[in-house]
């Protein structure tokens, strides 16, 4: 693949270079950005961690994790370049003294420093004192963090304040790889490039619109912070809400980011709160139980390694969420996101409003709504589902739902489809910050659902549970059959 336009070399320092999130997607995810020619001559990768290793032993390391991951051959050309890009720095983050190594290592004068935090939070700290201390950061440099950014409110104010004090708001990427899926990209084009979508679009005519992000894996080893933060905070606070914000926002007036961030964070501004009074008519939680998953026994949630059996930690939940504005008045949004779930999947659906008077009884005594379905992940593509007359020249006018299918792996079959986190190291590297969240956004998403999670604990009530391999609590079909509405299957 051709590079339309070059940028700065950089410096890419990955804090957690051993970490798991760095041999399992980081390093995948820049050796494929090198196979399709994208990372600028002269980059370089340093890879940084609390252990004594060498640079080979990283190059080895590397070589290790894309047999493991990259679900490809190594192509050798590619890697002799990507290898030759590597190296590896010992540095205690918690030491000050210890990042004057980062001297040596980068070039802040010909190349941008990015660094890339895929540690824990509690050392977000020291590492901006640390870089602020040893002098190596200039205007140009960068950071970029990697979610949980904070745990509430508060504690992502603490986080933000920590890394405001080094860096300016426009050197800061804060990454929520969902805003790297193609598929959520498209939602703009979709949605403002189309005509029929940006005309029918609102309260006159969409009835109701449903976000599943429905998981299949359990919580992977990872019992301990999982049962810290559940899956309100793991996954609606960050991903569907900014999948929301994209379904909902007005037109930005153009493609920059501050005009895309300040529409996303009004339809933050206007989401209706949920609070004690009306808790418990909007939201779901579950917890899962044992069941089975593609015919394979899977444990529950408090069965699996390391659990505390008392735990009443959320594993499931669905909400009603209402956007008190001009467009989206009396147009609910059901939001869904579970664990060991049937099978991995992530859509929206868009319910357009029955029509007001039906002239083919004789197919369907009430017309089945038009439906629009994006599906994010897997198997991305967007359907229309619509009534066509079944053909027949013979007898009365009959109704058939069909559907307009677009697969993009079939439309788009010369262009590669990228993950997520392709699309995300690259932007930092090149410093363009659409994709990733501001501060306002965070908080603003974070003071929401603080008042679920609020309202939860005082509620006392326990998680529903689960049977794994299933769409979750019966309580959460109830959460739209009350309205009338039913999930879509
Ligand atoms: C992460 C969550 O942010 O997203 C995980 O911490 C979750 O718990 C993962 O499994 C899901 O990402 P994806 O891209 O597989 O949908």
């Amino acid at each position: 693949m051709a590079k339309n336009k070059s940028y700065k070399p950089c410096d890419l320092v990955i804090y957690g270079g051993l970490g798991d999130l760095t041999t399992r997607k980081l390093l995948i995810s820049l050796y494929r950005l090198e196979k399709a020619g994208l990372i600028e001559d002269g980059s370089r990768i340093i890879g940084v961690d609390r252990y004594e290793k060498t640079d080979a032993d990283y190059v080895n390391i590397a070589e290790k994790s894309l047999k493991a991951f990259l679900n490809d051959s190594i192509d050798e050309e590619v890697w002799q370049r990507f290898s030759n890009r590597l190296s590896y720095l010992k540095i205690d983050l918690r030491v000050m003294d210890e990042y004057q190594q980062l001297h040596q290592a980068t070039d802040s004068k010909a190349r941008v420093l990015v660094n890339y935090l895929s540690v824990s939070p509690v050392l977000f700290k020291d590492i901006c004192q640390g870089l602020q201390q040893c002098g190596v950061l200039t205007d140009e440099s960068r950071i970029v963090m990697e979610k949980p950014i904070g745990h509430s409110l508060e504690t992502s104010q603490e986080i933000n304040d920590v890394v405001s004090d080094v860096f300016n708001e426009n050197q800061v990427f804060r990454i929520d790889h969902y805003l790297g899926k193609e598929t959520v990209l498209n939602l703009l084009s979709l949605r403002f490039a189309n005509s029929i979508f940006t005309t029918n679009w609102d309260h006159n005519t969409v009835d109701h619109i449903q976000i599943t992000v429905a998981e299949e894996v359990g919580i992977e080893g990872r019992w301990e912070y999982f049962d810290q933060t559940g899956q309100l905070r793991d996954m609606l606070q960050n991903h569907l809400l900014q999948i929301l914000t994209f379904v909902a926002m007005e037109p930005p007036v153009n493609l920059e980011a501050p005009n895309i961030r300040s529409e996303k964070i009004k339809v933050l501004e206007a989401l209706r709160p949920i609070t004690e009074n009306n808790v418990d008519e909007t939201t779901v939680r579950g917890q899962y139980m044992k069941g089975f998953q593609q015919a394979t026994p899977v444990p529950g949630y408090l069965e699996e390694e390391g659990a505390n059996t008392e735990s009443k930690t959320e594993s499931f939940v669905a909400i009603r969420v209402d956007i008190d504005n001009w467009r989206w008045a009396g147009v609910p949004f059901y939001l869904r996101t579970g664990k060991r779930m049937n099978y991995k999947r992530t859509e929206i659906v868009v319910y357009f409003k029955q029509l007001p008077h039906n002239i083919f009884k004789d197919s369907y005594r009430h017309l089945p709504p038009n439906k629009l379905i994006i599906h994010l992940q897997p198997n991305e593509g967007v359907e229309i589902e619509m009534l066509n007359k079944i053909p027949g020249i013979d007898g009365d006018i009959k109704l058939q739902k069909t559907k307009l299918d677009l697969s993009f792996s079939e439309t788009f079959k010369k262009n590669k489809l990228f993950g997520g986190y392709e699309k995300l190291i690259l932007e930092t590297m090149r410093g363009n910050p659409t994709l990733f969240l501001s501060r306002d956004e965070i908080e603003q998403a974070w003071a929401w659902v603080d008042s679920i999670q609020e309202a939860w604990e005082k509620s006392g009530d326990e998680p529903r549970p689960y049977p794994a391999g299933t769409w979750g609590p019966i309580a959460s079909d109830s959460l739209l059959s009350r309205d009338g509405r039913a999930w879509e299957g």
